[in-house]
């Protein structure tokens, strides 16, 4: 929704056009938009309102990641899977309660494999225990995927977010299948599920590249990806045979590492794996399926730094989806539950 990201935008103007002509009248100053804001949010938002906030985020993230680095790749796609669904406002970490028994964290694409919640709760005590009531979940949510992508990059991807995202009240786990793209969507349907959210086929392109840390459950891609015919390389799935069973189920559904070249570090490696038909899923092969695509994925491959300079930006852009800037979220106490 390019055009809600647009609307806030002109909202955001329309307001602060309105507050100057009665500023002087009211006293009040509203600064202007800067570079960096995105849909309203703003680099160093925190600075005056809770100053340490985000190097208290980043000291529990890089202290988890060092311990694991796959839950660095958990926060990674927590952003992601929490910005694709009522927008980046922290919706995927509400627990299911009486009165919401079905949120999007029980949706089949988070439950059981998003993983990093501990890290978000860890974090978000922390900040609490700063500044009470300022720092929202959603917030915390995006630092952590930018510290995660830092540290697992071994800070070659390094970069500023901007904040001032409220928390959602609304979480519902049907919506999570609505817009969270199976790994099964070819090149078209990816396409079109991202455009949804106002992200291009390039940024789909680079952002797919966070599939060069972590893991996947062997359901994931069996049957479908290891039976015939299938573009995968012949030996690697003949790897992949060797660590899945041929029909996974809940209870006998073990993990594989998503890059078996750099399993840990966010780097171009998946490129390169996506070139040699050694990538798990139809969506990563699907990026070969256009001419424009295909150069994408070579380009990010071959160039050094290109792929981080744009996965920095879209990482950016992804974080901006559908914020909650206005009076239409709150900060919550405990990320798991609304206040
Ligand atoms: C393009 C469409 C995408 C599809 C179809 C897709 C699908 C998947 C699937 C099926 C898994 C494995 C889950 C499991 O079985 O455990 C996975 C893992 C992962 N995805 Fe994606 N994904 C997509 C885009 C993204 C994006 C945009 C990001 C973040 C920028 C991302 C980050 C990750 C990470 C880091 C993992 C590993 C998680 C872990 O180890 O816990 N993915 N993805
Ligand atoms: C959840 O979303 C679905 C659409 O995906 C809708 O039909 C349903 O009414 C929603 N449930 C609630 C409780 O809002």
């Amino acid at each position: 929704m390019a055009g809600l990201c647009a609307l806030l935008v002109a909202g955001a103007l329309f307001v602060a056009a309105t507050a100057s002509m009665v500023g002087g009248v009211a006293g009040f100053y509203v600064p202007p938009p800067g570079p960096a804001a995105a849909c309203g949010l703003k680099v160093g938002y925190y600075r005056d309102r809770c100053p340490h906030a985000e190097d208290i985020v980043r000291g529990v993230v890089g202290a988890a990641v060092l311990r694991d680095p796959g839950v660095g790749a958990g926060l990674i796609r927590m952003l992601f899977h929490d910005c694709f669904v009522e927008g980046c406002d922290a919706s995927v970490l509400l627990d299911p309660s009486p009165a919401n028994p079905q949120p999007e964290k029980l949706a089949p694409p988070n439950n059981p494999s998003l993983r990093g919640f501990e890290v978000i709760d860890a974090a978000k005590a922390a900040v609490e225990a700063a500044c009470q009531g300022v720092v929202s979940c959603a917030d915390v949510v995006a630092f952590a995927a930018r510290d995660a992508s830092f540290f697992l990059s071994n800070s070659r991807v390094a970069f500023q977010m901007p904040a001032g995202r409220l928390d959602g009240r609304y979480s519902n786990a049907s919506r999570a299948l609505d817009f969270l793209p199976p790994p099964t969507f070819n090149l078209a349907q990816l396409v079109a599920n991202f455009a949804v959210k106002g992200l291009s086929v390039e940024d789909m392109v680079v952002l797919s590249g966070a599939h060069t840390v972590g893991r996947s459950h062997c359901s994931s891609f069996v049957p479908d990806r290891l039976a015939a015919p299938s573009d995968i390389d012949p030996s690697f799935a003949f790897t992949l045979r060797g660590q899945c069973p041929a029909s996974p189920s809940p209870g006998n559904d073990p993990t594989v590492v998503q890059d078996a070249v750099t399993p840990n570090t966010l780097d171009s490696q998946y490129y390169k794996n996506v070139l040699a038909h050694r990538a798990l899923f139809t969506s990563d092969a699907s990026l070969l399926a256009s001419p424009a695509t295909a150069k994408m994925v070579v380009d990010n491959a071959n160039i050094p730094g290109w792929w981080e300079d744009r996965f920095k930006e879209a990482m950016v852009k992804l974080a901006a989806v559908e914020v909650k800037t206005g009076g239409n979220g709150e900060v919550r106490r405990n990320c798991r539950a609304v206040n």
